[in-house]
Formats: structure tokens, C-alpha cells, sequence
């Protein structure tokens, strides 16, 4: 099937709950086909601050809210520990349908990082949340988020915690900080040092917004 990509599926001068009426409408990639439903941004509409992750997992497709599962829970804790309250935070995804493969063994269904094509096919959505939160900050979680607003170029291992202004495309004149994936921090080997790194990058957002956010 040719990606269209979400364009056309994204209501023009929408608010935040038509948004998010019409996501699970989108047919603007395959990934809608094999996912239980869109999962779409969760927050309060005039955050100062929105995070962007990667796509909802197994647990967020099934629930259709962003970060409920292991890595929200980790990312909860870290937004605590580094004084940001997530309910006053708009939490979203890069992608809103969940892309896995299906063992045939009936284990659970195993998350699969989207592609370049996906996420590009998806930012209309991203970019229609941007404009009903209009954030002091956005926050991308990992390399997925960050190169679906900064670029494929951006190299989150040396630019992550900067606070960036890209000057043209969908996010011209936005300010925006990367860091790592809360999932990330649960792969990883050494998981107290890439945890600390997230709660550094997290208490720069919360400096950057004037404290609790
Ligand atoms: N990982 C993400 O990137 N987003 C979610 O919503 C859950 C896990
Ligand atoms: Fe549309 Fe995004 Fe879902 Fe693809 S992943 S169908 S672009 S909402």
C-alpha cells in the first residue's frame, strides 16, 4: 500500500477533542491495520510543557493513552524526581499506532521501532498537537521524537539536554530539548547512569519553564 501520509485525515482548524476524534480515523500508513486503535496525546491543552515519545506500546495500544505501561511508569518517576508534575504536562507520541510483529507462538506481541516513512507520514498529527498546546518546550524522548522534529541528521548523543530552535520546517521558532527514551533506561545495562542522565535532561526542561511545571 502507498503511504499517503496523515494530511488529508487531519480536520482543518480542528480543536484539541476533534483531534482527537478523528485520529483513529487516519489511514495515512499501514500501521492502522494490524493496531487496536490511535492512541493520541494525553494533557492538558495549555501545558508549558509536551513530550513526544516514540509510539505507543503494547500496553498504550490497548489502553489508548500514551506512557501507561513500564516506560511511562519509569518516566513518571523521573518527572517527579526532577520536579515536574506530569498532570500539568501534554504527553504524546511521534507516531499514534502501535507497530509490532506477532510471534506465532502466542507471546506477547513484540514492539518494532517504526520507520523513517512512518514517522513522517504521521507528523501532521504531532504538528496539529503543537498548535493547540503552543508549549514553552517541547520535549522529545529519544531518537524517533527527535529526529521526527529536528531532523534524521540531529544525533541525540551529542545534543541531548540543549535547548534548540530549529529555524525552518513544521517547528521553526519552536524551543526544544532532547533526551533519552524512558525505554532506554530499562534496556540498558547500566540503568542508574542513563536514569540519572533523563532526570539531568528533565530538570533542565524544569529550570527552563521557571520550576514545577
Ligand atoms: N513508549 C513510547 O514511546 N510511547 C509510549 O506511549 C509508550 C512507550
Ligand atoms: Fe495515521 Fe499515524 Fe496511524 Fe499511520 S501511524 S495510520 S499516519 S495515525
Amino acid at each position: 500500500m502507498a503511504v499517503i501520509g496523515a494530511e488529508r485525515f487531519v480536520p482543518p482548524g480542528a480543536d484539541m477533542r476533534e483531534l482527537r476524534e478523528a485520529v483513529d480515523a487516519c489511514r495515512g500508513c499501514a500501521l492502522y491495520r494490524d493496531a487496536t486503535q490511535a492512541v493520541f496525546g494525553d494533557g492538558p491543552a495549555d501545558a508549558k510543557v509536551m513530550m513526544v515519545g516514540e509510539q505507543p506500546g503494547a500496553r498504550e495500544d490497548i489502553a489508548g493513552a500514551p506512557f501507561v505501561g513500564p516506560a511511562g511508569r519509569l518516566l513518571d518517576r523521573a518527572m517527579v524526581e526532577a520536579g515536574l508534575d506530569r498532570k500539568r504536562i501534554y504527553v504524546t507520541n511521534a507516531v499514534k499506532h502501535f507497530k509490532f510483529t506477532r510471534p506465532d507462538d502466542g507471546k506477547p506481541r513484540i514492539h518494532k521501532k517504526p520507520g523513517r516513512t512512518e514517522v513522517v507520514a504521521c507528523r501532521p498529527w504531532l504538528v496539529a498537537e503543537l498548535g493547540q498546546v503552543q508549549p514553552d518546550l517541547l520535549v522529545c524522548l529519544g531518537a524517533t521524537a527527535a529526529q521526527a522534529v529536528l531532523g534524521p541528521a540531529f544525533r541525540l548523543t551529542q545534543h541531548r539536554g540543549e535547548v534548540i530552535v530549529p529555524d525552518d520546517g513544521d517547528f521553526a521558532g519552536c524551543r526544544v530539548l532532547a533526551t533519552v527514551h524512558p525505554a532506554a533506561v530499562l534496556r540498558s545495562r547500566d540503568q542508574d547512569e542513563v536514569y540519572a542522565g533523563l532526570v539531568d535532561d528533565l530538570g533542565v526542561v524544569a529550570k527552563q519553564i521557571g520550576g514545577y511545571a
